[in-house]
C-alpha cells in the first residue's frame, strides 16, 4: 500500500490550521521553563538538571503521570508565572499553525496551595488575550474541577470562579479516573451548566465504559475527553454518532500513560470508520513527546492516515469546537482550501 514519504506527511500537517481542544496548560510546563520560574521564585525543585527532569518523565500509568504533574505546578505562584506558562504554550502551538484553542486549567491545583483564584486566572486570561490580538489565535477557557477531591471542594471553586465567569467558557473533569466516576460530580455539573458554562469531562481514559455514559447520563457533557473505551460498547457508538459528541483524542498521551501499547494500537482509525466525530489534540505536551503536529504525525504514521482523513481530522476539531457558527464555518473552509490547493 501507498505510504506517504515522512517528510511530505510532516509537511503537509504542519500546513493545516488546527483547533487544539483537550491541552491542560499546566502539562505544557516545560523544564527550561519549569527551573526559570522556580529560580525566581526562590523554590528549589527535586531535579538537579534539567535533563533529570526529562529522565523522570516516564510513566506506567496515569497516577505516576499525576504525581509529577503536580510536582512541577508547585512552583507557580505570581500572576506572570501563569501568564509566562500561557504564553509559552500559545507561542509554540502558533508556530504549528494552531489557530484556535481551548485551555483547562485547574484552580485546585494552585488554590489548594494558598494562590488566589484570581492570581491563576487572571495571568492566564491576559496572555490568551494577546494571542488573540498578536497571534490571531482564538481561544476559550475551560476551568475543570480535580475529580480525586470530593464534591463540596468543586463547589468552592464554582463558587470562587463567579466574578470571573465571563472569562470562563465551560467546566471539565480530569485526574485520578479510577474510583472517581462522574456520578460523584452530578450536582456540581448541574450547578455549573446553571452559571451558563458548557459541560465536558474526561471519561474512559483508564476508566470503564460505563464512565462515558454517566458522563452523558448524568453529567450532561457535551464532549467526551479520550473516550477510548468507548468501542467496548456498539449502543454507545450509536450514541456518540447519533448525538455528534465529539471525542477529544490524545494519542501521544495514550503511548505515554500506557492506555495503549503503542500507537499501531490506538483506536482513533475504527472511531471514524464507525463516524465517530473524533479529534486529535496533545493533552499534556511538555509530558509526553510532543505538541498537535507530533501527535498529528505520529498517529497518521502508525495508522498510515489518508490526506482525506487527515482532513477530516482537522474539521472534527473545527466542528467540536465552541467557536460560533460563522467561524466555524470559515475555518471548515480553510481546511477544505489548504487541502484542495
Ligand atoms: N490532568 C492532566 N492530564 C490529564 C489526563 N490525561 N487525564 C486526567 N487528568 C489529567
Ligand atoms: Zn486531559
Amino acid at each position: 500500500m501507498y505510504r506517504m514519504e515522512s517528510s511530505y506527511l510532516k509537511k503537509i500537517i504542519e500546513g493545516i490550521p488546527k483547533a487544539e481542544l483537550h491541552l491542560h496548560i499546566e502539562g505544557s510546563f516545560e523544564p527550561e521553563l519549569m527551573f526559570e520560574i522556580a529560580n525566581r521564585n526562590n523554590i528549589s525543585l527535586e531535579y538537579d538538571s534539567i535533563e533529570a527532569v526529562r529522565k523522570a518523565y516516564k510513566f506506567n500509568n496515569l497516577q505516576e503521570f499525576l504525581d509529577i504533574y503536580y510536582a512541577g505546578a508547585q512552583v507557580l505562584i505570581h500572576e506572570r508565572d501563569f501568564y509566562d506558562l500561557t504564553w509559552a504554550y500559545l507561542s509554540k502551538v502558533h508556530s504549528q499553525n494552531v489557530v484556535h484553542v481551548e485551555v483547562f486549567f485547574d484552580p485546585q491545583t494552585h488554590t489548594d496551595r494558598g494562590i488566589e483564584f484570581e492570581v491563576v486566572i487572571s495571568g492566564i486570561y491576559k496572555a490568551l488575550e494577546k494571542a488573540k490580538d498578536e497571534l490571531n489565535i482564538s481561544y476559550k477557557l475551560i476551568m475543570s474541577y480535580l475529580r480525586h477531591l470530593s464534591e463540596a471542594a468543586a463547589f468552592e471553586t464554582l463558587e470562587a470562579s463567579v466574578p470571573f465567569k465571563h472569562w470562563i467558557d465551560g467546566v471539565g473533569l480530569d485526574s485520578s479516573e479510577l474510583g472517581n466516576p462522574p456520578s460523584k460530580f452530578t450536582k456540581v455539573f448541574t450547578a455549573s451548566a446553571e452559571q451558563g458554562y458548557q459541560l465536558v469531562a474526561h471519561a474512559g481514559e483508564e476508566g470503564p465504559v460505563e464512565y462515558i455514559w454517566q458522563a452523558l447520563d448524568l453529567l450532561k457533557v457535551v464532549r467526551i475527553d479520550h473516550g477510548n473505551r468507548c468501542l467496548d460498547d456498539e449502543a454507545l457508538v450509536q450514541r456518540l454518532c447519533e448525538q455528534h459528541i465529539p471525542l477529544t483524542l490524545c494519542p501521544l498521551s495514550n503511548v505515554a500513560l500506557k492506555v495503549i501499547q503503542k500507537m499501531e494500537d490506538h483506536p482513533l482509525l475504527k472511531m471514524l470508520d464507525k463516524g465517530i466525530l473524533a479529534t486529535i489534540h496533545s493533552d499534556d505536551p511538555a509530558y509526553f513527546g510532543g505538541y498537535m503536529n507530533e501527535n498529528y504525525y505520529e498517529t497518521a504514521k502508525a495508522l498510515n492516515l489518508t490526506k482525506a482523513q487527515l482532513m477530516q481530522l482537522a474539521i472534527n476539531a473545527f466542528e467540536a469546537s465552541w467557536l460560533d457558527p460563522i467561524a466555524k464555518e470559515q475555518r471548515i473552509s480553510e481546511v477544505k482550501d489548504y487541502f484542495n490547493s
